[in-house]
């Protein structure tokens, strides 16, 4: 009885959803959609009936569905992926933590409600120091092929100010969440890049945040770095091999998960799952956004999520997923790219993907996306398909 009220009630908030999307949200520029969204969640988090209605929302909307992935035990295999709640770009370190400490603003809209509304997400990315982010139009979306299109460029309150906001903030942290730290844009020296990535999870620690997952960005394509740089073979140890080693100095129990592009080279991937093996990484989220030209400007490149990335990302998924097989390596793969319905997300299961991050969703199937995409996802029993898996690692 309750599972088919439950199913009506989707049918129903997907119904009311796609009018809001036709007769508001995509009457303005995603941009406008982009800040708006920001400015709504920002507002009602002040509201403690807001967040008791998200979580309403939540325990009719969700069923509990626990899953185990990379090391790490979550309530819902649907997680919103990194760049949802990232909070506000600040000029300066000392402009972040004049805002933190006056508790003028809240610099990370969403930290409560989002989590509370959907279950599992990612927080971030945070780099060591603030970023304003690019200038102008950042924001994109193509409703045909339910894609969106993004050169934010890392826009955040740095990993101090983030830390000591979230860390004042601890006994209504959610109860699962990840923290995504990417590497500091336009630094060429590796050793400096260690230093910048062990201070950022250094705040976190000291103010007693510790999440349920750490996520390593390692393939942002929207700032002054080519991705590629930090995927190379040295680097991609150095990195996470320090991360790992600094977690454990402190003794803490928390996976390492790595964020990577796609579009390598199958020997890349196979490159980066030996190391990520080697250095005990427990999961590769596959994969970030997709640099192509900007419908503004072609000479600009933005990173593609959604429906465009699907195929790209489901392959670098097949590709590792097939090494792992192969070589035996214990490690997860999260999917992410283009999981906006049930069938984009059974194609991941079928590759026996147990867990999924999603972003472009929440634009195009509404703030209960994760709900909604599981409850359509085909009844069936997913196995890992090997002949599914060769054929799209063939392209
Ligand atoms: C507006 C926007 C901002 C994003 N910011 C980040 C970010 O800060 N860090 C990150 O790792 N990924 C970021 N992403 C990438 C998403 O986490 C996700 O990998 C990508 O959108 C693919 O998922 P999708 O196809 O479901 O959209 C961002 C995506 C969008 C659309």
């Amino acid at each position: 009885m309750k599972k088919y009220f439950i199913k009506l009630l989707l049918t129903g908030i997907n119904a009311g959803y796609k009018q809001l999307r036709k007769r508001v949200i995509f009457k303005v520029s995603a941009q406008r959609a982009h800040d708006s969204t920001i400015i709504l969640t920002r507002y009602l988090e002040k509201y403690g009936f807001a967040i008791r209605f998200a979580a309403f929302l939540h325990s009719i909307a969700f069923k509990e569905k626990p899953t185990e992935v990379g090391g790490a035990k979550l309530t819902h295999p649907l997680i919103l992926a990194a760049g949802f709640v990232k909070g506000e770009g600040f000029r300066s370190e000392g402009d972040a933590l004049t805002a933190v400490y006056h508790n003028k603003n809240n610099i990370i809209p969403g930290w409560r409600i989002i989590p509370t509304l959907v279950g599992p997400v990612e927080f971030g990315s945070f780099t060591r120091f603030p970023r304003m982010g690019n200038p102008g139009t950042v924001v994109w979306r193509n409703i045909e092929s339910q894609s969106t299109q993004n050169r934010i460029g890392l826009k955040n309150p740095g990993a101090m100010a983030a830390a000591k906001f979230l860390g004042g903030k601890k006994e209504k942290l959610p109860k699962e969440f990840g923290i995504n730290i990417a590497v500091s844009p336009g630094i060429p020296d590796v050793n400096q890049q260690e230093k910048e990535m062990v201070e950022s999870i250094e705040f976190f620690i000291d103010e007693g945040v510790i999440p349920t997952w750490f996520t390593l960005n390692l393939s942002c394509p929207n700032t002054e770095d080519d991705p590629l740089g930090h995927q190379l073979e040295a680097e991609t140890r150095q990195l996470c091999g320090g991360f790992i080693n600094h977690l454990e100095s402190h003794n803490l129990d928390v996976p390492l998960w790595v964020k990577i592009s796609p579009n390598l080279q199958r020997e890349q991937y196979h490159m980066l799952i030996r190391i990520f093996d080697e250095v005990g990484v427990k999961a590769i989220i596959a994969t970030n956004t997709l640099a192509q030209p900007t419908p503004d400007d072609p000479t600009i490149q933005a990173g593609v999520g959604g429906g465009e990335l699907f195929e790209e990302a489901i392959m670098a998924v097949a590709h590792l997923r097939l090494e792992k097989i192969s070589k035996g390596y214990d490690i997860d793969i999260v999917g992410c790219g283009g999981i906006v319905n049930g069938l984009t997300y059974r194609d991941y299961r079928t590759l026996d993907v147990k867990a999924v991050q999603y972003w472009s969703a929440m634009i195009y199937r509404g703030p209960l996306a994760a709900a909604i995409i599981e409850s359509e996802l085909p009844k069936h029993e997913y196995e890992f398909d090997p002949i599914y898996s060769e054929s799209l690692a063939k392209h």
